[in-house]
């Protein structure tokens, strides 16, 4: 019987979550690749650390260890940063060796070379992990919409930030305590500000970008804000009304140009991510022949993201993965009446002799914090000008009702 033999980068959440799985999961992978897949060693940094490791796997600190190795099949990289990872997979690949990656940073800037390198190495390269943790989306998108044309794709696209909002929201937990609890489960990123800024969603939604339209946004024109200005009294606030905060990644393809934004939303019961709580991602996709598609699942975590890295491995060691390649897409035209109308928006810091015309002032509930409609363009001149603390877009149509105690919104 044959082996395929697999190196793993990092023994961390990801890392281990494979090694696990693939001693868990042998006999459906020997069932599925006809072979025995065997871990032959695992990279680390702190080599005094101790790890439940079979005593046949050379665990090393040293990368050349690893790749002078007689056989190796496949590399699945789990560490962190952009650095010496995209080196050691360049490494990996010249070496024949199929790679899978967890590691968003990393392939949302050097994914296209890896891509590259690996069809002139005639080996694959899978990055299921990299998006929504354990969510097939990259699979569905690749795999399954092959002649759809997409018209845009929405997500919630990071755990950590999920977890907190609902943490905050559910069980009253501070900022702090939440993103605590996130990082004991192993759903943060090492340094969580890639999380909590919006920086590990951009990542994600540019490697989404690549294959939902085969290319992507300028990175410097596309808005990222994270979550760190929601507090509980905006949360609380948006409860009264109905309405949940999301962190939410959008692009969409309008004439030759790609639109990009990734931004903390208020969103309503009737929006397909309102429900989706805790560490869950979601991703919906919108074409022209299947129209709305919304995928839902675990955004982090051991398993989760083991279950994208070890599907992954059945994928490349069938060398399917580069065999497609990102093409691009023309845009789709829907009739989209309402793209230049006004919005709703919450917003603190604007104060009600503030005229203009074009705001209409739905409700002033405290001093501070206020539901007003206008469009995209008046908000960004506001926040330049003005004193403003913060403002949220509300998704979705509603029915504003009011008497002289409350406004209420019934999403439509
Ligand atoms: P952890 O911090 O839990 O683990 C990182 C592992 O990588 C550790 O074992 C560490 O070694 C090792 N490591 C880090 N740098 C180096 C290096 N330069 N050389 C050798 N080993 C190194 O991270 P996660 O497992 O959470 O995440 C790994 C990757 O997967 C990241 O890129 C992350 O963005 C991505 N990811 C994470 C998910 C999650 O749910 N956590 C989900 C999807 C993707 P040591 O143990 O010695 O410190
Ligand atoms: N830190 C990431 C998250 C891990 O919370 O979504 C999954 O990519």
């Amino acid at each position: 019987m044959s082996v395929i033999k697999v190196a793993i980068l990092g023994f961390g959440t990801v890392g281990e979550g494979v090694y696990r799985t693939i001693q868990s999961h042998a006999q459906e992978l020997e069932g599925v690749l006809g072979k025995r897949v065997e871990v032959a060693a695992v990279l680390i940094r702190n080599k005094h650390k101790k790890r439940n490791i079979n005593e046949d796997v050379l665990v090393t600190a040293d990368f050349n260890e690893i790749l002078s190795l007689p056989q190796l099949d496949v590399i699945v990289e789990a560490i962190v940063n952009k650095e010496p990872t995209f080196t050691f997979l360049k490494q990996a690949i010249q070496r024949g060796c199929h790679i899978i990656t967890a590691n968003k940073e990393m392939f949302a800037h050097h994914g296209n070379e890896l891509l590259e390198l690996a069809k002139h190495h005639n080996v694959s390269v899978g990055y299921e992990a990299t998006v929504a943790g354990g969510i097939p989306v990259i699979q569905t998108l690749r795999q399954l919409l092959n002649v759809n044309r997409v018209h845009h794709v929405q997500g919630i696209l990071n755990g950590t930030s999920n977890f907190i909002l609902t943490e905050m929201r559910e069980k009253k937990q501070s900022f702090v305590d939440a993103l605590s609890l996130a990082q004991a489960k192993g759903f943060a990123e090492a340094d969580p500000t890639n999380d909590v800024e919006g920086f590990d969603a951009f990542y994600k939604t540019m490697i989404l970008s690549r294959i939902a339209f085969g290319e992507e946004p300028n990175w410097e024109d596309v808005e990222r804000e994270g979550i760190t200005s929601i507090t509980s009294e905006l949360i609380e606030a948006a409860e009264r009304l109905g309405l949940r905060f999301k962190h939410i990644a959008s692009i969409s393809k309008k004439g030759d140009q790609i639109k990009a934004s990734v931004r903390p939303v208020l969103v309503g019961k009737s929006h397909p991510f309102y429900s989706i709580e805790g560490v869950e991602n979601a991703v919906n996709v919108y074409t022209d022949l299947v129209g709305s598609i919304t995928l839902q699942g675990p955004g982090a975590g051991m398993f989760p993201t083991a279950s994208a890295a070890i599907e992954d491995l059945v994928y490349v060691c069938q060398n399917k993965l580069t065999k497609k390649y990102f093409t691009k897409t023309p845009a789709i035209h829907l009739r989209d009446k309402k793209e230049h109308e006004d919005e709703l928006w919450i917003i603190q810091g604007l104060t009600k002799d503030y005229n203009n015309p074009l705001i209409t002032w739905i409700t002033q509930s405290s001093a501070e914090t206020a539901i007003i409609r206008t469009n995209t363009e008046l908000i960004k001149q506001l926040i330049s000008e003005q004193n403003i603390k913060c403002c949220f877009q509300i998704l979705g149509e509603f029915e504003i009702e009011s008497n002289d105690k409350e406004v209420t919104l019934a999403a439509i």
